[in-house]
């Protein structure tokens, strides 16, 4: 099933914003976005402090892909603060109840997701599994955090009102499964969502052909996340796989979203300027574990790789621009 495509972009070539380069700082742009007032909710006063941040590979007998250290966390926040960008503060695409009486946050990561949740549905009681222990120092009083594998047979004894799952691309090894246990622990009328961007880079100029470091990287992250087990590219066969586990009514959204500040447009700019800081630290965090350790490439040849993805990444004369996939779908009502 092909997804509808959101296109927000100016797209005259005198529109192109020109070069914006500089050195990035993750931390501080992530702590910057703290008292950001988004269209349909007001500022984040608190923030998650994970008290523990070994990088953490393996967790609970399960190997992972991803880090687990505080770049991550912070590029996790700085997503988080992306998505609420795109989707005007609001924290889901599915038409959820106005009222949801129990929800769940896969891999809740920070928990940044689910604390804004239980902080705006105060009525709801909303839990967070992850692999690693997460001690934030602030949680509202309706959420609970626990350490939980999600492939693993789920033993909820309360069914959910909704079921999300945020940037687990890479991190999932069967969807088939996962999307069934979500419909098994469900309210009838409840609904799954799966947020999550592609690995991947387009333009629709030709000037991707500029960035041969970037795509490169794309196609050989692709290729060594399938090789592992845990694709981070099949997003398009996400809205099959529900229907096939019996979910009604399911929609697939994809957003355009720059990867840089090259738009004209003021907002998207501003997306584009936190995407390139998280992109930043996510070549840092992903490239070199799943180059090296799975398609067993050389230290310098990554870092020759990551180094040319990087200035690509600061060439605003690229209008590369990553696909955001919204995909839900609603236990049908019995
Ligand atoms: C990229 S992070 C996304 C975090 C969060 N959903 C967000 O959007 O901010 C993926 C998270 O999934 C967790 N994870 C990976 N495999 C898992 C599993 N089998 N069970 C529970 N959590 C898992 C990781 O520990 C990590 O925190």
């Amino acid at each position: 099933m092909a997804g509808d495509i959101e296109d927000p972009y100016p797209v005259s070539d005198s529109d192109w914003a020109s070069a914006d380069e500089g050195s990035l700082d993750v931390t501080t742009l992530a702590s910057s976005v703290l008292n950001y007032e988004y269209k349909v909710r007001p500022a984040q006063t608190k923030t998650p402090m994970i008290s523990d941040t070994k990088d953490k590979r393996v967790q609970n007998g399960r190997r992972k892909v991803q880090p687990n250290d505080e770049a991550e966390q912070d590029r996790m926040d700085l997503l988080h603060h992306i998505y609420a960008l795109i989707l005007d503060g609001e924290l889901h695409m599915a038409p959820i109840k106005s009222h949801p009486e129990r929800v769940l946050d896969l891999g809740t990561g920070t928990g940044i997701w689910a604390i804004d949740f239980a902080d705006q549905y105060k009525s709801a009681e909303v839990l967070g599994n992850d692999l690693s222990p997460i001690q934030p120092s602030w949680i509202p009083p309706n959420l609970q955090f626990e350490v939980d594998d999600y492939e693993a047979d789920w033993v909820y004894s309360r069914p959910f009102d909704y079921i999300h799952g945020r940037e687990l691309a890479g991190a999932v090894s069967n969807f088939d499964r996962l999307f069934q246990q979500a419909f098994e622990h469900l309210k009838p009328g409840g609904y799954l969502e799966m947020q999550s961007f592609r690995v991947e880079v387009y333009a629709d100029d030709d000037s991707l052909d500029r960035a041969p470091y970037t795509t490169k990287m794309c196609s050989l992250l692709q290729e060594a996340s399938a090789k592992f087990g845990k694709p981070m590219a099949n997003m398009d066969e996400w809205a099959d796989r529900m229907m096939k586990e019996g979910f009604d009514d399911v929609t697939c959204k994809i957003v355009k979203v720059p990867i840089s500040p090259w738009p004209a447009d003021k907002k998207q700019k501003e997306i584009g300027k936190f995407f390139q800081a998280q992109q930043m630290q996510g070549i840092q965090s992903y490239v070199p574990e799943l180059l090296q350790s799975i398609l067993k490439w050389g230290a310098d040849e990554v870092e020759v790789l990551m180094a040319g993805a990087r200035k690509e990444l600061f060439d605003t004369t690229i209008h590369q621009y990553g696909k955001l996939y919204f995909v839900y779908g609603r236990k049908p009502r019995g």
